[in-house]
């Protein structure tokens, strides 16, 4: 059977397509669906940010081809685990809940993944240091994550 999981962020063009692009890389296409999508409307159809897809180039990722995308309840029931990157995106994401069946597949992806950081912050305002720090909370969420939830 197939795991569906789903990154979400807030603009879908920073962190979250990130994340989409270490767990891709990090799992086989025929046990784990992998995806990405943002809380806003912002960069509907926008490929990522160019320090996004730098950092991912970096660690040998290619992820210039990913289109952002809005969150909608239709995710929430067609994925199984939909990793949130902070607080702002946590409370966005269950507002479009009506079940706890829905409620229960959200989590930070940084209490999911057991690493010790309260979120993955928000790089866009800042430099390309905070998307370097970006990646590597997010190799360790993934990593980490993938150990709770594979034999
Ligand atoms: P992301 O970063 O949520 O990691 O994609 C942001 C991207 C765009 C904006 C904010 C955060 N924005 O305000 O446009």
């Amino acid at each position: 059977m197939t795991t569906k999981v789903l990154m979400v962020c807030l603009g879908n063009i920073c962190r979250s397509p990130l994340a989409e692009g270490i767990m891709r890389k990090l799992t086989n296409k025929q046990e784990f669906l992998i995806d990405s999508a943002g809380t806003a409307n912002y960069h509907l159809g926008a490929a990522p940010d160019h320090r996004s897809i730098a950092i991912a180039a970096l660690h040998n990722i290619d992820i210039s081809r990913q289109q952002a995308r809005q969150l909608t309840p239709a995710d929430i029931d067609a994925f199984d685990h939909i990793l949130v990157m902070d607080e702002e995106n946590l409370s966005n994401a269950l507002a479009l809940c009506n079940s706890a069946t829905q409620r229960d597949r959200i989590a930070l992806i940084t209490t999911a993944s057991e690493v010790d950081a309260p979120h993955i912050p928000d790089p866009y305002y800042g430099g390309d240091d905070g998307f370097a720090h970006v990646y590597e909370l997010l190799h360790d969420c993934c990593i980490n994550w993938l150990k709770k939830h594979t034999k």
